[in-house]
């Protein structure tokens, strides 16, 4: 089976929960007529929602149902990761997204920045209406990180990080989101103890950036455009490991380990939940990110 087939399959578990948050996503869209049908149609065409897919599992494994303010919490989430999606796109000129043009390619730079912008505003609407502080932090936060994440990034253009600053930046980047996904359902669901669920959504994250990253050198995407990081000048781990953007073999091995450190890491945290289907779902999907 290939990645897909078996991504389909895990996510089929949650499938209504996540009919409901799309419902609540294209329904969040009211910017203008010359924009919304393509915006909603971006929204939704060919994203994973790993995000809210980890998160409804996570929460099912934990015997909890998800409720109206969690799919208003996962949309939160959805529509902060589209909104960097669309500004990311502009930052690195990219013509493609997910398969179609990206909307700066479709429209213009301008656009584009005013369409993630709207979407900001769209998802602190919401937020708004949870009207819970702990979940307005944790997002404030992660989108600050995401921001300091991204600048760095590129105002260290065509230099080699060090291991450690890679690790944080794909922390900003990356890994908080899947955790503020997480962290902030188990918020809204009550629970308060959150280290277990953190530890995992983090180790997650991680390892989904990371295995991007080497996919990103050793995989053509008809998906993604066809430049890579390093053509970029963005230096990720199989370079920093390699010490040299040229003979990334002995790199890529090594950030293959440093990926499964991560696999490993987040399923350990799962030790404690029960076994159920969502579990074994949760471990299915640990299992095919090792697979690169
Ligand atoms: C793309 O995220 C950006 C990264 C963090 C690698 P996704 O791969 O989750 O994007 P979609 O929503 O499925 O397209
Ligand atoms: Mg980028």
């Amino acid at each position: 089976m290939s990645f897909n087939e078996k991504y389909s399959k895990i996510c089929s578990l949650v499938k209504s929960d996540i009919s409901k948050l799309e419902e609540k996503l294209t329904g969040s869209i009211n910017l203008s007529p010359s924009i919304d049908e393509v915006l909603r149609i971006f929204l939704t065409k060919n994203s994973k929602r790993i995000r809210p897919v980890v998160s409804f599992l996570y929460l099912r494994a934990c015997g909890i149902t998800p409720d109206e303010k969690q799919y208003a919490f996962q949309t939160v989430i959805e529509i902060i990761h589209n909104a960097s999606l669309i500004h990311d796109d502009v930052i690195d000129e990219s013509d493609l997204r997910r398969g179609n043009l990206s909307l700066n390619k479709k429209f213009n730079n301008k656009t584009a920045i005013l369409t993630g912008d709207y979407l900001l505003s769209a998802a602190l609407r919401i937020l708004n209406c949870l009207d819970t502080p702990e979940t307005i932090s944790l997002c404030v936060e992660t989108l600050e990180g995401m921001c300091q994440g991204e600048v760095n990034q590129y105002f260290n253009k065509f230099k080699i990080p060090t291991l450690e600053q890679y690790l944080k930046k794909t922390e900003q980047k990356t890994a908080k989101l899947f955790q503020t996904a997480l962290k902030g359902s188990m918020l809204l669901a009550g629970i308060t103890d959150l280290n277990k669920a953190e530890k995992f959504s983090h180790a997650l994250g991680m390892a989904f950036q990371i295995r991007d990253d080497i996919l990103n050198l050793t995989r053509r995407d008809s998906l993604k455009p066809s430049q890579n990081d390093i053509d970029e000048g963005i230096y990720n781990a199989p370079v920093i490991f390699a010490g040299t953007t040229s003979n990334l073999n002995e790199g890529i091995a090594k950030t293959m380990t440093l990926l499964n450190n991560y696999v490993n890491e987040a399923s350990d945290a799962l030790n404690k939940l029960e076994e159920s289907s969502y579990k074994l779902a949760l471990e299915e999907l640990l299992g095919i990110l090792k697979d690169v």
